[in-house]
């Protein structure tokens, strides 16, 4: 335990000092909930939801379920595709180049829940989400558990290494980190029962994961993040704020690679009202690219962060420190510089 809880402190405190802490201001996100086959009905709730809360991260969301808007130009507007419980052949032949397209100009991804059960023949969409879906055991109301394997991680860091989650337990057809995942909630299969069997998914049982760069890119294009997570069935699950805040962890961690035009003033996606004028070229500046140079270096403002996260992180340092430093070292930056 504790060699694994110092070194994420430490990985965490030299990202912080080193990197550029830098966060994607005035984000653009496009949440595409196309279906083809089941439809949860808890896409809108969850589309209310995330759309609620996103000022409060200065994320703004979009959202679209008409394939034919995913064209070159429209994507590039977008610091980040959202797909939410999509199933079945959710693009055509367009769609996908477009789709792939983006990603080689580090566009950036996440999936939620379904999101791994479309586009199944589509060999870089796997890459990309990580795996697709293969099956899960039936709803069960007994109150199962997801154990977190990486609590350094945005997405997980406010959640007890234990999570009582009632949701559904996906399983995959393959094995997240065989193309560079990394496993951060893992479902507990003794909390639960399963009685089918199971491919090749590795262990722990993957539910959530990241990708510094998303496999979903071509070799020579610039590979932006990736994050995605199981959970996210029930339109109670997205009326819960513990969930709310492991989507949004991984929503911001997501938005932070730096291939968009938030940090990198010659990418060719993101949001361009955060960086350079589009009329002008990238060494010339307006006055909303001077906000933006200072968005590539700067940490959030200090209201961006939810204040009662901070003042339960300094509670929270206080007595646990291998819990909060991540929020611990993002406010003393923000304090400091
Ligand atoms: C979930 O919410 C949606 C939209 O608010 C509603 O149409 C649907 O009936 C709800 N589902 C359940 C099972 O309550
Ligand atoms: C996907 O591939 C399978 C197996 O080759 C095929 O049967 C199926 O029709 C394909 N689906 C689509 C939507 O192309
Ligand atoms: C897994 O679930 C079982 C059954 O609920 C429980 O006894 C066990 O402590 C759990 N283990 C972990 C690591 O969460
Ligand atoms: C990357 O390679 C693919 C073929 O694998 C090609 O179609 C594409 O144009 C290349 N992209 C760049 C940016 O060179
Ligand atoms: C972006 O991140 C990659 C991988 O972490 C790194 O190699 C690259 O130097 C970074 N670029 C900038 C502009 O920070
Ligand atoms: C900025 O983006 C451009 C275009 O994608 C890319 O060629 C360049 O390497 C990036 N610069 C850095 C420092 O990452
Ligand atoms: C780009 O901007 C710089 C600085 O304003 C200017 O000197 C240069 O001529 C511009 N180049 C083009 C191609 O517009």
């Amino acid at each position: 335990m504790l060699p694994n809880t110092s070194i994420c402190r430490l990985v965490t405190l030299s990202l912080l000092a080193f990197a550029p802490s830098a966060f994607a201001t005035n984000a653009k996100v496009l949440i595409y909930s196309a279906t083809e086959d089941f439809r949860h009905d808890s896409i809108p709730t969850a589309i209310q939801a995330l759309q609620s809360k996103g000022p409060s991260f200065d994320i703004q969301f979009e959202t679209t379920e008409d394939k034919a808007q995913f064209t070159d130009q429209y994507l590039a507007r977008y610091d980040a595709l959202l797909f939410l419980d999509n199933t079945g052949e959710v693009l055509d032949d367009l769609g996908k180049a477009a789709l792939q397209k983006y990603l080689d100009l580090g566009g950036n991804f996440i999936g939620i829940h379904a999101a791994s059960d479309c586009l199944r023949n589509t060999t870089f969409y796997g890459h990309e989400v990580g795996a697709f879906f293969d099956y899960h055991p039936a709803l069960q109301n007994a109150l199962q558990t997801v154990d977190v394997i990486d609590s350094c991680h945005p997405s997980t860091s406010m959640l007890p290494a234990q999570w009582h989650v009632q949701d559904e337990m996906y399983n995959f057809k393959s094995d997240p980190r065989t193309i560079g995942a990394t496993i951060i909630l893992s479902a507990n299969e003794s909390s639960y029962i399963d009685t089918g069997t199971r491919l090749n998914q590795g262990t722990p049982h993957p539910t959530a994961w990241f990708q510094e760069r998303g496999a979903g890119a071509e070799s020579n294009g610039t590979a932006g993040r990736s994050f995605y997570t199981s959970l996210g069935h029930l339109n109670e699950t997205w009326q819960d704020e513990l969930f709310l805040a492991h989507v949004f962890g991984g929503i911001t961690w997501t938005l932070q690679s730096n291939t968009t035009l938030a940090f990198n003033t010659s990418a060719e996606v993101g949001n361009p009202s955060v960086s350079v004028d589009p009329t002008s070229n990238s060494s010339s500046t307006t006055g909303t690219s001077t906000s933006s140079s200072s968005a590539v270096i700067s940490v959030p403002p200090i209201d961006v962060l939810p204040l009662k996260f901070m003042v339960l992180s300094i509670i929270a340092a206080t007595f646990f420190p291998w819990l909060s430093s991540f929020y611990l070292g993002r406010f003393v930056l923000t304090a400091y510089f």
